[in-house]
């Protein structure tokens, strides 16, 4: 069978209405997700992480792409770069997690790197012949920034980033990101493929439901968008990161205009980030194939820069950060269990609630590309 034949998938390609989901298969197949491997994750830019999270010369965060592992970090001359994260010599990695280093140091043979990621030191090279240093620099990725978040380019295939996130910095360009700090990162390893935890974080269907004892039911509205993002709104006048019982505690983002005054935003930032925006804070998700049927989630919450520096920042923060770890831990669950019945092959697709009109959106998003005969 031709995985790849649009006649598999003319179904999603009707109008909501009548429209039926993605074949099982596109969460389950290793040859599914190596074209999207190829198409989406080797071709657009990659949300990462926060330009703050290294503030100084030697500060670096590591993360484990398609591409395998890439590591982002300041020099000592302020700049952030991305570098392929393994060694010029025999490929052992060389940084991992989160810290800061004076300079980067192999754990294998003691190769040392620069801050800018030039190699500085490589002991018992001595006689090799043709061996230029100055071309054994670290592998370079292609980086770029918008409103503190850090995306990165995994080939030459991916456009600008400006391009890729259309009227996405227009639209939220009240919410001052370039103002807040990241404060907190939390991971989870999870047995679903990668898009049901986008997808679910698309649609407020499931929120009565899964939510029912924490969030509790949400309406969504839909967002329309250009660029590579989706976008949903949930209506509240007041920040949506805290539980439906709670004041929130903290300030809203000053002299915010019209809808963003009045609501939330969910966001697909294709192909694997959700940013969350409310009114006080926004946080993100990132995801992270590990096999078709299992990914690595990342989230981060960012608050305003004047929120963070309150004396009462922490005691306060803990009720977002309980509101964060309660609902993604009901939507993790929930993720697992959609992955062990899509494991089924006697099921045929199912039909989209008119609540998923932006999940139907981003799934002929991804089939575009995905079925695209390039
Ligand atoms: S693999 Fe890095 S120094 Fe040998
Ligand atoms: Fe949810």
């Amino acid at each position: 069978m031709d995985l790849f034949d649009p006649r598999h998938y003319a179904d999603v390609r009707r109008p909501l209405a009548e429209a039926a989901s993605l074949p099982a298969w596109c969460y389950t197949s290793p040859a599914f997700l190596e074209r999207e491997v190829e198409r989406l994750f080797l071709r657009q830019w990659l949300f990462v992480g926060r330009a703050d999270e290294a503030p100084a010369p030697g500060d670096f965060f590591a993360v484990e792409t398609p591409a395998g592992p890439v590591a982002i970090l300041r020099g000592r001359d302020g700049v952030l770069r991305a570098f392929a994260n393994t060694c010029r010599h025999r490929g052992s990695r060389l940084l991992a997690g989160r810290g800061s280093v004076r300079a980067i140091v192999c754990p294998y043979h003691a190769w040392t790197y620069d801050l800018e990621g030039r190699l500085a030191g490589a002991p018992g090279m001595d006689g090799v012949a043709r061996f230029d240093r100055g071309s054994q620099s670290l592998v370079p990725v292609r980086i770029d920034q918008w409103g503190g978040f850090v995306f990165i380019a995994l080939s030459d295939a991916a456009g600008t980033l400006t391009a890729q996130l259309g009227d996405l910095p227009t639209k939220f360009a009240a919410y001052r990101f370039d103002e807040m700090v990241c404060t907190r990162r939390t991971g989870y390893d999870v047995a679903c493929n990668w898009k049901l935890l986008l997808e679910n974080a698309l649609e407020a269907y499931h929120t009565g439901v899964v939510h029912g004892g924490s969030l509790r039911q949400q309406i969504a509205l839909d967002e329309p968008t250009t660029g590579d993002w989706h976008a949903i709104f949930i209506a509240r006048d007041q920040s949506i990161a805290v539980l439906p019982d709670e004041i929130p505690p903290f300030p809203q983002v000053p002299e915010l205009p019209g809808r963003l005054a009045r609501g939330s935003f969910f966001t697909a930032i294709h192909p694997n980030t959700q940013f969350a925006c409310t009114q006080d804070c926004m946080w993100w998700l990132n995801l992270w194939p590990r096999g078709p049927e299992a990914c690595r989630l990342e989230v981060g919450t960012c608050f305003p820069r004047t929120t963070v520096q309150a004396p009462d920042f922490a005691l306060k923060a803990a009720r977002y950060y309980h509101r964060w770890d309660v609902s993604i831990a009901e939507d993790n669950a929930i993720g697992a269990v959609q992955q062990a019945g899509l494991r089924s092959t006697l099921r045929p697709p199912g039909r989209y609630s008119l609540r998923e009109f932006a999940v139907h959106r981003m799934n002929n998003w991804l089939l575009d590309r995905v079925l695209d005969p390039r």
